[in-house]
């Protein structure tokens, strides 16, 4: 059996006489067909989906709805199916015109049953070739689709990781800083304060993101190495002598220690190590100086001091929170990185600190 047997053609023609002929001819041809007497039934047909021709035979010169008129929205809706426009003889210029504007080929009225036949193969053939071909795109943007799925839901699965990481990593870090105050009893609320103004400082400094992020680990943990030295010498009232000062100077490098077993924690380690370190080099523990402590260590280093001057310890009252200021001050350039002086006074960060520092005052009243 002829394969065409199955196809489907639509014949669009206002003619009695060329209706009847072309029925014929596609009856002996063995082709199913449907017949409309202008465009618009046509294009009626096509639209309510009750056919599916695989080509269609337009007429030119009809009523109502003409085939150059009805060619282009056809094209729109069956963009694969070959039309083959059918002129009259001596009018070959609107046929030519047709195929200019999508038609497939254009049979001369009359034609013989043979050139129907051979300009319909020839049609079905190319529309098999456009339809592989359309397949084909829509095989490959199907693919691409696909794609771009896996890496996007790949891509979300990465940024939850890392959400849940950076989750524990704070928690962690907040479970060790509560730690350390439980040991020391004086700093309750310094480890919080001191991450809060370091990270400030750092964000009026334009730090990027990522340094923040470790500047506040870093300053949440700063004293963390104190977990390695004796309750008898964190909490003893009043002097310590020089060996205990030289254990309790220990604790930066402790700290360091515990927290470059992290790998995420390399850069806050090194800020820890440096915590105490001095802008003129007589700080400890490597006695480093100027632009060689670490950045975020000497914006830390402002934040510790600061509020440990600010709040009561175990060998000292409170100063006044002028004096603290004035202290800050005569420190520049000495115990304090210039410019982090600078911008902590610039930016109004003393005021800041000083209303935070007095709310949490009045928390702690109301609570007792
Ligand atoms: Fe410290």
């Amino acid at each position: 059996m002829d394969t065409d047997q199955k196809r489907m053609v639509l014949v669009v023609e206002d003619d009695a006489s060329m209706q009847k002929v072309l029925s014929i001819s596609m009856q002996k041809m063995g082709y199913n067909f449907a017949v409309a007497k202008n465009g618009r039934e046509a294009l009626d047909l096509i639209e309510s989906g009750d056919i599916s021709p695989d080509a269609i035979l337009l007429d030119i010169r009809m009523p109502v709805m003409s085939g150059l008129a009805v060619l282009p929205k056809i094209r729109i809706i069956l963009p694969t199916v070959p039309v083959i426009m059918l002129t009259a003889f001596g009018d070959l210029d609107t046929g030519l015109a047709a195929m200019k504007a999508g038609a497939f080929d254009y049979l001369v009225k009359p034609s013989s049953l043979g050139k129907i036949r051979e300009t319909l193969q020839k049609a079905f053939s190319y529309r098999e070739i456009v339809e592989m071909k359309a397949e084909e795109e829509r095989r490959k943007e199907r693919h691409r689709i696909e794609l771009e799925r896996k890496v996007e839901s790949n891509y979300q699965e990465l940024g939850d990781v890392y959400d849940k990481l950076k989750k524990m990593n704070l928690q962690t870090a907040y479970a060790l800083a509560e730690t350390i105050e439980a040991k020391d009893r004086y700093t309750q609320g310094h480890c919080e304060r001191v991450r809060w103004l370091s990270s400030l400082i750092g964000k009026n400094m334009h730090l990027p993101d990522e340094e923040i992020e470790q500047l506040e680990y870093a300053a949440l943990l700063h004293d963390i190495g104190k977990i390695g030295i004796p309750d008898s010498i964190l909490n003893k009232e009043g002097p310590l002598d020089e060996r205990e000062r030289q254990i309790i100077r220990m604790h930066p490098i402790i700290g360091a220690q515990i927290l470059s077993t992290v790998e995420f924690f390399e850069k806050a380690a090194a800020a820890v190590r440096h915590h105490h370190e001095r802008w003129d080099g007589k700080g400890y523990p490597d006695g480093v100086e100027g632009e060689r402590i670490d950045p975020l260590a000497r914006i830390i280093s402002l934040a510790d001091t600061l509020d440990a001057m600010a709040t009561s310890r175990p060998y000292r009252t409170a100063l006044s929170f002028d004096e603290v200021l004035q202290e800050i001050h005569a420190m520049r350039g000495t115990q304090f990185a210039p410019d982090v002086v600078d911008i902590f006074f610039a930016t109004d960060l003393d005021k800041m600190y000083l209303k935070k520092l007095q709310e949490e005052i009045s928390k702690k009243k109301n609570k007792s």
